[in-house]
């Protein structure tokens, strides 16, 4: 597209947090291959990682994991809107309006000096999952499940959601889910955050911007639209017809293509091989297979892989969370890299502020009221 349309080829910013091979299908976070952090990192490790540009050691690994543990309970005035938010607003409204919400009450709110933003960039990666456990638990007419210090962020969320300790495997492998979503370079959420930041609003706003451009069906938003794409496929002999008819009539498969891949999705390979995994631990191949069948027909029809959210789905899915809940549990792992992101612009600000093409009419003379048709 050479007329600049959603700035596709444009550089809006450096960054040294993550990167992108397009056209190998490699992905990195400062300089390390997604395929290692997935098969060794924890996702404590990963926000260590995406905000000091450094592996931790084990002291600042274990530091940074008593941080997120002993900040995961959100601010009083939140709690009492989750119940409000349970039942009028679907989650990834829920979690924009809280986050929001918290801001005022956020220990560090006013303070803009950066060991704040730092605390409040943990702060606000360690308050995601529980918003999104107790919104879950509220509208089920369920106990809340306090947070569990002793647990990673992974085990503790699903311990939040369902209220049983996960099994080590679905731990891990929901860590796994956590550390491949953490960042991705200039994404549309993660531009959203930058822009934001680079006003001088603070990150609370920024995270809220984030938030809202995460919702989207176009990006974080096709996680959801892929499992229901699944459901309604219903089983795997007719995931072809279904496919090839959509395609037919122009319409998008949820969880293919890519803005910057043109091969597979370094992170759609760990993702498949973990739904496997899932759909054979499970006994229920289902989901699993009627996914292959997709992915067959969409390469056979149009030549397009999936992206990290194609997999992602199903693994959730397998994990017990709920269809609506797979966007905010994105934002869970996304929130280290947007905070990262926001502390990056804010070290060296500039305002973002693109030029335009202009296509109206030139010029021309103003007409009083009465004289127009
Ligand atoms: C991710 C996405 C928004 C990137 O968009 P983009 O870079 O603007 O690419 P375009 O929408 O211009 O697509 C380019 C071509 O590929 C096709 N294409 C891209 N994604 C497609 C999909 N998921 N299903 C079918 N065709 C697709 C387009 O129809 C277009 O084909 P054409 O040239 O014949 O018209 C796009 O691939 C998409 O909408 N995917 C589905 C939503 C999704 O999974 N989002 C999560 C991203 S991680």
């Amino acid at each position: 597209m050479g007329n600049g349309k959603g700035l596709e080829g444009v550089v809006a910013a450096e960054t040294a947090i993550s990167d992108i091979d397009g056209q190998q299908g490699r992905l990195w976070y400062v300089g390390y291959d997604i395929a290692d952090l997935a098969e060794a990192a924890t996702f404590e490790e990963i926000v260590y990682l995406l905000h000091q540009l450094e592996l931790p050691n084990r002291s600042q690994l274990d530091e940074i994991r008593n941080q997120l543990a002993a900040e995961r309970e959100p601010e009083p005035f939140v709690l009492s809107l989750l119940p409000t938010l349970a039942n009028d607003a679907v989650p990834m409204s829920m979690l924009r309006t809280a986050v929001s919400a918290s801001s005022p009450h956020d220990p560090d709110s006013n303070d803009q000096s950066e060991e704040a933003i730092y605390r409040k960039a943990i702060r606000l990666t360690a308050r995601f999952p529980t918003l999104v456990a107790y919104y879950d638990r509220h509208r089920n007419d369920r106990e809340l499940i306090p947070p569990d210090p002793s647990l990673s962020q992974a085990a503790n969320f699903l311990w939040m959601l369902n209220g049983e300790k996960a099994d080590e495997d679905s731990a891990r492998i929901f860590d796994v889910c956590l550390t491949l979503h953490a960042d991705h370079t200039m994404n549309a959420s993660t531009f959203a955050a930058r822009v934001c930041a680079a006003t001088l609003s603070d990150i609370h706003s920024a995270m809220t911007a984030a938030i809202a451009a995460l919702k989207g069906p176009l990006h974080g938003g096709a996680n959801e639209a892929v499992f229901r794409m699944i459901e309604e496929i219903g089983e795997k002999s007719k995931a072809r017809d279904y496919i090839t008819k959509r395609l037919g009539s122009k319409e998008k498969v949820m969880g293919f293509g890519h803005r910057v891949y043109k091969t597979e999705d370094p992170r759609a390979t760990v993702l498949r091989k973990m739904a496997k995994e899932l759909a054979d631990k499970t006994g229920e191949p289902r989901n699993y297979e009627i996914s292959e069948e997709i992915e067959k027909t969409v390469m056979d029809v149009k030549g397009i892989y999936p992206n990290v959210d194609f997999y992602a789905a199903s693994v959730y899915n397998y994990l017990g969370i709920p269809t609506d809940l797979f966007t905010p549990v994105f934002a869970c792992s996304r929130v280290a890299g947007w905070t990262a992101h926001v502390r990056e612009q804010y070290a060296d600000n500039r305002l973002i502020r693109p030029d335009h093409a202009y296509v109206g009419p030139e010029p021309r003379a103003w007409v009083p009221l009465s004289e127009r048709n």
